[in-house]
């Protein structure tokens, strides 16, 4: 027994609208979820350290959670990140002489600038703020220019 020909293109044009109609509803569906970012925003990164005071003249404060060192100088405070601009190691800090990448080898002087590569720029310096409460805070994703002294 045989279709007729005039049935079965039937069924293929029908099938062909019904998978049309699928293919336009989902390219609609997506287009609406277009507005919503996808990727949400991982949590703030600013860091409470505490009562300034608390932080001796001449003392380096390391803060593993946030991956940067606080300086305390008789100017005042500042803070490099420890995140290697190479490819994201941990640094580690040698008062005095620096900071060394266990990674690849990239050297930084002592403010965080590059003396050995591979890596391409210099440490990030960070922010630093008083919250309203007074207490210290390192905002993690905001960089200023090197040599920015924060005065509590
Ligand atoms: S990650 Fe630091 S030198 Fe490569």
């Amino acid at each position: 027994m045989h279709e007729e020909p005039s049935r079965r293109r039937d069924f293929l044009g029908l099938a062909a609208i019904w998978s049309s109609a699928l293919a336009m509803g989902a390219a609609i569906a997506g287009m609406l979820r277009l507005p919503k970012p996808a990727v949400l925003p991982g949590p703030l990164r600013v860091f409470k350290l505490g009562d300034p005071a608390q932080f001796a003249v001449g003392s380096v404060t390391k803060l593993e959670a946030a991956n940067l060192l606080l300086f305390r100088d008789e100017k005042g405070f500042h803070a490099i990140s420890s995140v290697c601009t190479h490819l994201g190691c941990i640094v580690a800090h040698n008062e005095g002489e620096g900071f060394a990448c266990p990674c690849h080898g990239s050297r930084y002087n002592e403010d965080g600038a590059v003396i050995a590569g591979p890596a391409p720029t210099g440490l990030p310096w960070l922010e630093i703020s008083l919250s309203p409460d007074g207490q210290l805070e390192v905002n993690a994703e905001s960089q200023v220019n090197r040599g920015t002294i924060f005065r509590a």
